[in-house]
């Protein structure tokens, strides 16, 4: 075991393991191809299998290079079966890529993650202890995975509080519509639950992912923090910050990060994040950062260096590999492993097939963008799952399931009843997509126009002040 592999427990981790698996893997590849004796080579091999053996004992699973352990099985061996990495979605916080034109495959990738799902006990629990009717999110599905929520309503119920953390990316000026999705949820759990809030504003992240300046990177976060603020926050409850600020501000907060970066290896982030040997450093010591908000410890001005505050963590699924390497590392540093609340994808307006991506502004629709623009990009490019003729249509009927201007209206059209009969009616051929498309227009524009009217109000002092490291109003 190298220094950086944990504080000398005798028994290996699955991921340690499968790091272990991985390295060795290396090992006879090297060896063949290097043509080494053949005893050397047989004794390799035999490591090998022999780690292959304990692997299938620790997790139930059989080892897959680039398949890392799902997460149930490193907390209990008795969790679901794991499915094989083989199936064609991809889901990284990069990569966003469905084989089926209804996307991803979300059931599957609970099973591939080790996630739950959130079931109607789970959603009738969090309505009994927040004493709300759960969020349109929750009620259709979007928030649809989840790890140790009930953990984290089993502490609130005993009066043990939690806070809430998320963040954003700021690689341009403008969000999509999809980027508002955590945060309009977010702002409700914020509500229900008053509790605090930690937003990380990954300035440095996109500094070494992208063609960008520092100064650029600093300044779309201070632009992408008028979007956040615009959705609602409680100034009172709510700390932004940016890497490049906090980082060097913040003694304790840099004290996690180095405690994570001693517990993980490069094999293990190698194996969740698909880094090779000509990313630069930055890249793969990246994951701790985006870890140490996780920990109350790294806020120190908000929780006066209590150890133990319960984190949950709303995002979308693609920022689960982050996170399933926090909760791995968290209890061999001492810390409580953060819970989360996953959702789908908001789709590009070409299909569900991937998600809305800022670098194509044909995909996304924009939180600038005019009622014009609106109007056009939906007429023009959302994916339409009606019939090719209007009689074809009305025999027929169009298809929910894959019509991008429905799913649409899943997040944002907020009346069951209205959201119902409109399925009815597209599913039947009553309603054509024109008009469909219409109904979605009508209901984005005012939307958009009214998130733009309260991003106006924010001003550079509202901004200083959120960001400014500070005590928050909280209740524990
Ligand atoms: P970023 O900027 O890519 O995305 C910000 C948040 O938006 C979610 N998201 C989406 N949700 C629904 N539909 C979409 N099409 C869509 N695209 C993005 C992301 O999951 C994310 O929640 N590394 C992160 C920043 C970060 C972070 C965090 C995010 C740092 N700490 C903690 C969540 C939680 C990033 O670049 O996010």
């Amino acid at each position: 075991m190298t220094d950086c592999q944990g504080d000398g427990e005798g028994t290996m981790s699955p991921m340690e393991l499968f790091e272990k698996l991985n390295a060795q893997g290396e090992k006879v590849r090297s060896l063949k191809s290097a043509k080494a004796e053949k005893a050397e080579i047989d004794a390799a091999v035999q490591l090998l299998l022999k780690l292959k053996v304990d692997y299938k004992q620790t997790t139930g699973q059989d080892y897959k290079a680039g398949c890392p352990p799902s997460e149930n099985l490193i907390v209990s061996n008795n969790g679901p079966a794991a499915d094989d990495c083989d199936g064609e979605d991809l889901v990284d916080p990069w990569n966003v890529s469905a084989s089926s034109t209804k996307g991803v495959d979300y059931d599957k990738l609970i099973v591939r993650f080790g996630s739950s799902k959130i079931d109607t006990e789970l959603l009738e629990r969090i309505e009994k202890v927040s004493g709300q009717r759960a969020h349109h999110f929750l009620r259709r599905g979007i928030f649809f995975s989840h790890r140790d929520m009930h953990q984290i309503l089993d502490a609130y119920e005993k009066h043990k509080s939690f806070y809430l953390y998320t963040g954003r990316g700021p690689s341009s000026e403008a969000m999509h519509v999809g980027h508002l999705i955590p945060f309009i949820f977010t702002k409700w759990l914020q509500d229900v639950f008053d509790i605090p809030l930690v937003v990380q504003m990954t300035d440095d992240e996109k500094y070494l992912w992208k063609d960008l300046t520092l100064e650029e990177c600093h300044r779309f976060t201070v632009e992408n923090a008028k979007d956040i603020i615009a959705c609602g926050f409680d100034v009172n409850k709510t700390f932004i910050f940016s890497d490049l600020d906090y980082m060097g501000a913040s003694p304790q907060f840099y004290r996690n990060v180095v405690k994570v970066q001693k517990h993980v290896t490069f094999n293990q982030v190698k194996g969740i994040f698909g880094f090779t040997d000509s990313d630069c450093i930055g890249k793969i010591s990246f994951p701790a950062i985006q870890a140490a908000p996780s920990f109350s410890s790294s806020f120190p001005q908000i929780f006066g260096g209590k150890k133990d505050v319960p984190c949950l963590i709303p995002c979308a699924i693609d920022q689960d590999p982050y996170f399933r390497m926090t909760r791995d590392v968290a209890p061999r540093i001492g810390l409580l492993k953060p819970a989360l609340l996953h959702s789908t994808f908001f789709p590009a307006l070409q299909g569900a097939q991937t998600k809305m991506s800022a670098s194509d502004p044909n995909s996304s629709i924009f939180l600038t963008d005019t009622p014009k623009q609106i109007k056009n990009k939906i007429n023009k490019h959302a994916f339409s799952g009606g019939k090719d003729t209007v009689e074809e249509h009305r025999k027929y009927g169009g298809n929910t399931e894959v019509d991008v201007s429905f799913l649409y209206l899943t997040f944002f059209l907020e009346d069951d009843e209205k959201l119902e009969k409109i399925k009815e009616d597209y599913t039947s051929g009553a309603l054509l997509t024109g008009e469909l498309k219409k109904i979605l227009i009508e209901t984005l524009q005012p939307m958009i126009a009214q998130h733009q009217e309260r991003r106006k109000q924010v001003t550079d002092e509202m901004v200083q002040q959120f960001m400014t490291p500070r005590p928050l109003n909280h209740k524990f």
